[in-house]
């Protein structure tokens, strides 16, 4: 597996796995402006041609905002995400970040796990900020 910058070839294929991900996916038309944003990092997982994960983060000055990270349904729990997140957060020292944030499920227990693992911590919390289902979100930050 190898980890690269997003570009015009990877869209329909981003796309589809948002799509399979979650029940207000980005159209492709979102994805492809946010993608060439020169304030934005979109990443993808790239195994055997084809693209198994992807994340994307708005940069404003010293401030991540992790838009989305979502990796295939067959290819979870083999350290995807992660390297995905490792890319972010080395990039994220490099340009002296001062915190990396997001906001979660609060019953999206991967995600949390996976942001606990890289020292992401719960920052906040936003009431029924989700549709479809109904849900809180969960603010979570990790500070460099
Ligand atoms: C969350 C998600 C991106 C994790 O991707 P992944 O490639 O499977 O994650 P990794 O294999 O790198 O796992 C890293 C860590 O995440 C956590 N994790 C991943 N899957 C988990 C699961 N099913 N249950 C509990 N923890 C889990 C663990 O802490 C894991 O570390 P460990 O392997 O040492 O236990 C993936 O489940 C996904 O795409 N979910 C749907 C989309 C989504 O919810 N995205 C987050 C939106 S905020």
């Amino acid at each position: 597996m190898k980890i690269e910058k997003m570009n015009q070839k990877h869209l329909d294929e981003v796309h589809k796995i948002e799509q399979e991900c979650f029940s207000h996916p980005w159209s492709l038309e979102s994805l492809e402006s946010e993608m060439k944003n020169e304030n934005s990092l979109f990443l993808v997982a790239v195994e055997d041609g084809k693209v198994i994960g992807y994340i994307g983060m708005s940069i404003v000055i010293d401030e991540g905002y992790i838009f989305n990270v979502a990796v295939c349904e067959t290819q979870r729990q083999r350290g995807v995400a992660t390297a995905l997140i490792n890319e972010l957060v080395t990039c994220a020292k490099k340009n002296n970040f001062s915190f990396i944030t997001l906001e979660v499920r609060e019953s999206n227990i991967p995600a949390r796990s996976l942001y606990s693992k890289f020292g992401f911590i719960k920052a906040g919390e936003r009431k029924d900020y989700y549709s479809d289902p109904r849900e809180n979100a969960i603010l979570m930050t990790k500070f460099f």
